[in-house]
Order: structure tokens, then sequence, then C-alpha cells
């Protein structure tokens, strides 16, 4: 289709004119902007599946042949050749950072990873049990509190700050999470390190010992974070847009990206896949009863790590997280278990006719909990991780559409399905809804 030509669309004995906009990498749509006031009509589609909500120059991905690049580099590329903070340059600005701009940047944000005195009190107030996702989502918005004179959305230079104390603060934040669920005490960061180095010392180190770093160790984490770092329109993305949207400031909008992330459908997958593992080996390693499950249509169950709502094709990210899996765990000397059950896993799952049939592949959680494991985070951390990691994309997503001229707050329509209009009942004379009578079951009053 040229990219001056028109769709028809006919409804109702009339016809409308729609334009088709053609992106760079060939991908078609139908523009319907007008359509509701030309003709009345909105268009429905549930989970947005089928929905251009933008036109966006930062990530192609091209789930049928497994293709995903940043700016026009190919995950591959970028894994190989280039460093995380210079992934997230790229993503934020449009091209890979000069040396001086890359020694800048990296500077920027060494030197804004400690976090106000202030908000250890934050951190004191959680119980020992919370979810690390509750504590970073709720720290990143409460940054906000802190830096309010340079939260304007639509002020460049405000907005450049704000990018430098994300991408530096967040790791601190995740660290003192994770020391606070271990009851050890937090440890600052150390400006003579890199960006990994540093997150892996603050996770690991303890004020009674020496440190000793592992090189290889930070590099795979830096892969990983790499290999996280944007994913085009996915759900904590569209959130963070539809947040910003608004005008909110961007803290508040990656603080609810964090929460859309925390779902296991999502972000959480990498921590549910872990725990579907133990489950299976703690069921004496019955793969074939688990995928019989998963296939069992009255079965809520779901194999975690597999199918993707665009690949499909094997993620390949998947494909790199593997081969550095299985480079760690070599060195390290770990025969995990779990691995060997993953393997199983992919193994049946490929030729099963329920999966190859729905194309139903490993997506990129099935195999980072198990380096995650390696690394020695622990599994309610493995999300964090991941938002460290997709802080970069939510960052230029955010920049992109506060930037365009054609965004407008989001707000998406809806068919109404409930009852038409009727007359109100007085309360002697209504019918008790079933099931509603009875209050909750509470224990104390107040819990
Ligand atoms: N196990 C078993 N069946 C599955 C699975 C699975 N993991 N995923 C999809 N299906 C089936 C589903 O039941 C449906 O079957 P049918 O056509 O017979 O009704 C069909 O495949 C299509 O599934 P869908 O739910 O319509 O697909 P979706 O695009 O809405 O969902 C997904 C995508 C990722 C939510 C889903 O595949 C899933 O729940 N996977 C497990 C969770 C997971 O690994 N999530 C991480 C995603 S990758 C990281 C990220 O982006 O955050």
């Amino acid at each position: 289709m040229a990219a001056n030509e028109k769709a028809t669309l006919s409804m109702n004995g009339k016809q409308y004119e729609l334009d088709v906009i053609v992106g760079t990498e060939g991908e078609q749509s139908v523009d319907i902007r007008n359509l509701r006031a030309d003709s009345g009509f909105i268009t429905l589609d549930n989970g947005y599946a089928n929905t251009g909500a933008c036109q966006s120059g930062i990530t192609f991905l091209n789930g049928e042949k497994g293709i995903l690049r940043h700016r026009g580099y190919s995950i591959e590329d970028l894994c190989e050749n280039a460093t995380f903070l210079e992934t997230a340059f790229l993503l934020i600005y449009g091209e890979l950072p000069s040396e001086s701009q890359l020694a800048a940047f990296t500077d920027d944000i060494t030197r804004h990873t400690l976090l106000h005195e202030n908000m250890r009190n934050f951190f004191q107030g959680f119980p020992l049990r919370a979810h690390p996702m509750a504590i970073l989502s709720s720290m990143v918005c409460s940054l906000s509190a802190f830096y309010q004179d340079t939260y304007n959305a639509l002020d460049p230079d405000h907005t450049d700050l704000t990018v430098v104390r994300l991408l530096a603060k967040i790791p601190t934040i995740a660290a003192f999470a994770y020391k606070k669920s271990i009851g050890q005490p937090y440890v600052y960061p150390d400006n003579s390190l890199n960006y990994c180095e540093n997150i892996i010392k603050m996770f690991f180190a303890v004020p009674c010992e020496e440190f000793e770093l592992d090189s290889d160790k930070a590099k795979a984490l830096d892969q990983l974070l790499i290999l996280h770092a944007d994913h085009e329109q996915n759900c904590s993305t569209s959130t963070v847009r539809l947040v910003g949207s608004s005008l909110a400031n961007l803290y508040s909008a990656i603080s609810a990206a964090c929460c859309a992330l925390w779902g296991p459908l999502h972000g959480g997958a990498n921590q549910a896949v872990i725990e579907m593992l133990d489950q299976i080996a703690k069921d004496g390693n019955n793969v074939k009863k688990y995928v019989d499950l998963a296939k069992d249509k009255d079965s809520s169950f779901r194999l975690m790590g597999f199918g993707h709502r665009v690949y499909k094709n094997f993620d390949p990210r998947a494909r790199i997280i593997k081969k550095t899996c299985d480079k760690i765990l070599a060195k390290e000397g770990i025969h995990d278990p779990l691995l060997d059950i993953a393997k199983q896993l992919e193994q049946v799952a490929l030729e099963d006719e329920y999966f190859v049939e729905r194309k139903l592949y490993p997506n990129v959680d099935f195999y980072s909990g198990i380096l995650y494991r390696a690394l020695g985070i622990p599994k309610d951390m493995f999300t964090v991780m991941f938002a460290i990691g997709r802080l970069p994309g939510w960052i230029a997503q955010w920049r992109e559409m506060v930037t365009d001229p054609a965004t407008r707050i989001g707000r998406p329509r809806q068919i109404y399905t409930g009852p038409q209009a009727r007359d109100f009942i007085p309360i002697a004379k209504r019918e008790s809804l079933p099931g509603r009578t009875a209050g909750l079951d509470r224990v104390t009053p107040h819990e």
C-alpha cells in the first residue's frame, strides 16, 4: 500500500475515507482520529492489541521475525558492543553518545546516586516482609516530594536533571529495599565503581567484610539491563505515557509504571517462572503434568515465561540471556536443578502441538530468573531488576510523548453495556444483592 493511499470504510450506507500511515519499517495503520466526529463510530479493541496509540522513533520490533532494534541498532549489536548507560543515552536522546557525552552522562549519574537522608525514614516504616516492588514504586513517587522545584514536564532542563536523578537513584532505592528485607545495614553508593558494579556492591557488601567484586557478574548484569531497556508500547510503558499525558511529573509516571510492571503477566513473570520451576521440582520434576495443566482449559494455570503478545517467534532477548546464563553457570560451577527443569520444559513446549499452534515460545522472563539466581539476586528482587533495566525506555517514551505536538491526554472511549436510565429505588423497597449481605470476616476491627 502506498504511503498516500486511503482506506475506505463503509458503514450505514456511507463511505468514509481514512488516511493510511506507514512507518519506516513498512508497518501500516489506518488513521481513525476523526472517525467518531465524522461517523459517530468508535473502534473497540480490548487490551489495545490492534491499536497504535502513538508514532514512535525509539524501538522497532517484529514479533513474527523475532527482531528487536533500538533507534535502528539491533539488540544483539547493543549487547555485544554497548554498555547499559550508552544504551540508555541512545534510547533517551536518539543517538549513541560521543566519548565526551558518555563521560559527562556517566559522571552526572554517578554524582546523583545518594538518596536524601530523610528517605531512610521511609524505608524503616515498611514491614520486613514488604514486597520490594511496593517499596520501589512508593519511593520513586516520594522522590517527587523532594524535587518539586525541578519536575515541570515541559521544561527540558528540569527533565534532564530528573532523568539523571532517576537513573542514579533507582538502583540505590532497590538496594536499600533489599537490605531492609534481610535486616542488613544499607550500603551507600561507591562513586569509584561503574553502574552495575555499584549495584552489586550495594546489594551484597556488608560493613564487616572486605567486598570482592566479580566483574563477570557485573558485565552479565549490564547485559541483562540492556536486554530489558525498552520494548515499545508494552503495559508499563503505555502506563508511563498515559499517566504522563496528564503532564503529571516524570517521577509519578515512573512510579505508576513500576506498579504496572509488577503484575505476573508482565515483569512479575520472572519471579513467577522461578516459583513455577520450584513447584515442579517439589512435585517430583513432573514436567508433563504442568504442561498438561497449562493446556487444560478448565485450569487457569499458564506456563510462566511462555508466550508474548507481540513475539510469535523466539524472543531474541531469551536467546541472548540463555547463552549468558550458560556461561555464568559454567564459570561459577553452579548446577542449578531448576535450569534442568527449565530446559526440559522448553523442549516439551517447543514440540507440543498446543504451544506450536499458538506460537508460544519462551520469552525474556523464562531465563532471566535463572541468571538472576546465579548472580545471587533473590526472587522477590527480580521484578525490581527488570524495572532498573526498563527505566531508560520508560524515560525515552515519556520524553518523546511530552515533546510530540500530536500528544493529547490519554482518554479511551468505551461501549456502555450497563442498565439504561431508570428511576431511583427508595432503600425500603430494594432487594438484597445476592452474596453481598454479610460484612467482611474481620479478625480485629482495624486490621
Ligand atoms: N501457557 C499456556 N497457554 C498460553 C500461555 C501460556 N503461558 N500464553 C498464552 N496461552 C494461550 C492462551 O490460553 C490462548 O489460548 P486459546 O487461543 O486456546 O484461548 C492463546 O495462547 C493466546 O493467548 P492470549 O492470552 O490471548 O495472549 P496474550 O497476547 O493476551 O497474552 C501473555 C500474552 C504474555 C500475557 C501470555 O502469553 C501469558 O500469560 N504468558 C505467561 C506470562 C508471561 O510469561 N509473561 C511475560 C511476558 S514477556 C515480558 C514482558 O513483556 O513483561
